[in-house]
């Protein structure tokens, strides 16, 4: 990517976490496709900066590779929160989101409240706000041991294990939940409202790229572009 401030006119390489249906994943032909991969390409067409290449990463490993300057911006879902605000900045919020509690059909657990997967075998992704709601609200609650809380790399690993009995339950955004309830053995059981909102990740000293990602996600929220994306990749 491309280093420092000046004017715009530059090149950015932007980093995502596939495996995060319909926002990144890959397709049949390997490729990123995706909600995020479309709205940021518009955005950034909006501005005078020129998108080099997308570059994939972990999702815990995102906001380290932007401090490293291996990526210029995050388009990955990325929940704005203050813990993250201490190190990066954000975009204006893209996307709104709660957590859902995922279950496979072929169990018959269906729990009701976070109380419910007290005691359960409960997994989430690294380093994601499904991740902080089982470690805030369970385990830090004394409702959940730490050795029954999995955690993993990719939300498909997780999911993979839910069906396979590994695990019971799965936190992780609700848009997403009902994207492997449409294509998965699994089902949501109930959503929990966290009121999460999604920006793009930038450094914090980046004010020039921040402004220009919104003044583009503006344009494109205007113009029609952003709904027609969005119909794109969901069906609600
Ligand atoms: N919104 C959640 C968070 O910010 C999950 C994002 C996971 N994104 C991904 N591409 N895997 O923690």
């Amino acid at each position: 990517g491309c280093m420092g401030g000046g004017s715009g006119g530059q090149t950015i390489v932007a980093g995502t976490a596939p495996g995060f249906p319909p926002f990144e994943m890959k397709n049949e032909d390997g490729e990123l496709v995706g909600f995020d991969i479309d709205l940021f390409e518009a955005v950034v067409d909006e501005t005078d900066y020129t998108l080099e290449e997308w570059s994939e990463f972990e999702f815990s490993s995102l906001i380290p590779a932007l401090q490293n300057d291996r990526i210029d911006a995050i388009a990955a879902a990325m929940t704005i929160n203050e813990e993250r605000q201490e190190t990066i900045s954000f975009s204006d919020p893209y996307y709104n989101a709660d957590q859902s509690i995922l279950v496979a059909n072929n169990s018959d657990f269906r729990p009701e409240s976070l109380d419910d997967l007290s005691g359960q075998r409960v997994g989430a992704q690294e380093g994601t706000t499904g991740a902080g709601v089982v470690n805030s609200e369970l385990i830090e609650e004394g409702k959940l041991d730490e050795s029954n809380f999995n955690t993993y790399g990719n939300y498909v690993f997780a999911v993979e294990d839910l069906e396979n009995g590994n695990i019971d339950a799965v936190v992780l955004d609700q848009p997403v939940a009902q994207t492997f309830e449409s294509q998965r053995d699994v089902q949501v059981a109930f959503v929990y409202e966290t009121g999460e909102r999604y920006g793009f990740g930038i450094r914090q000293d980046d004010s020039d790229l921040q402004s220009a990602l919104n003044d583009g996600l503006a344009t494109v929220q205007d113009n029609g572009t952003y709904e027609e994306i969005r119909n794109e990749w969901f069906s609600d």
